[in-house]
């Protein structure tokens, strides 16, 4: 999305110098305080960010005296790449605010072209994993990774095999902000996150929450194969 052609655009280098000044900024601010970057190291659009420029970015960040990177994918305009599982046409229609401005009238054509152009890509799960492995091998400051956790056994095995340095998770907490507690207490082995994404959606419009009690029946199935 950066068209410039100054020395704020063009090569990796420029684009990364406004990154550069505000980590340089925010040290000022923050002294030893930690500066954590979320990046991507995937988009699904022509020309995004790749695997290969996010390792550059990452060095980069490194070199900045940025303490940590998250290693994330995907942008709004994408659809459901950041944030992987269903697409609901619903919930956009309810709480959109372009779909406003849409004629009733016209919102079957508009799901159909949204759930065929947004949809989540595949896998689901531990998507950014890969990314972050190999991220993790090109710098020697932390690394997270975020996107699809969800089992307890996959956590332990990110950590244990040191595959990446931390795990983050964001759905599960709205569902579920006392996961850590279960988990440790052995009451649980996975989040009930069924990714969803209505909560993705309703925040537009409305205070965050978990929508999950309000489909019961999506929800039940779930819980009958999982838990
Ligand atoms: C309501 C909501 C708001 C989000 N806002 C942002 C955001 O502002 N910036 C960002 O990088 N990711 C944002 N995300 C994406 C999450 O931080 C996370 O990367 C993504 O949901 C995948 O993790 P998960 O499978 O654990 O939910 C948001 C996710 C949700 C559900
Ligand atoms: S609404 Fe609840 S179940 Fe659905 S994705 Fe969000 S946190 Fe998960």
């Amino acid at each position: 999305m950066n068209k410039r052609n100054d020395i704020w655009g063009g090569n990796t280098e420029n684009r990364f110098r406004i990154v550069n000044e505000i980590i340089r900024q925010a040290r000022t601010r923050v002294g030893e305080y930690p500066i954590l970057v979320k990046i991507n190291a995937y988009e699904k659009s022509k020309d995004g960010i790749n695997i290969e420029e996010s390792v550059r970015i990452s060095r980069c960040l490194e070199q900045a005296g940025c303490d940590d990177i998250e290693v994330s994918c995907g942008i709004v305009e994408e659809g459901f790449v950041t944030s992987r599982g269903d697409c609901p046409f619903d919930a956009i229609s309810r709480n959109n605010f372009k779909m406003e401005k849409i004629p009733k009238f016209f919102h079957p054509l508009v799901g159909f072209m949204v759930k065929r152009t947004m949809a989540s890509p595949e896998p689901h799960f531990l998507y950014n994993l890969p990314h972050a492995e190999e991220i993790k091998k090109h710098v020697s400051i932390p690394v997270i990774v975020v996107g699809g956790i969800r089992k307890l056994k996959d956590i332990k095995n990110i950590i244990e095999q040191e595959r990446c340095d931390f795990v983050s998770m964001s759905r599960p907490f709205i569902i579920e902000p006392d996961l850590v507690k279960k988990f440790k207490e052995g009451r649980q082995n996975e989040s009930k996150c069924i990714n969803c994404n209505y909560c993705l959606i309703g925040a537009e419009k409305h205070p965050l929450k978990c929508y999950a009690e309000e489909y019961p029946e999506k929800m039940k199935k779930y819980l009958k194969k999982n838990i």
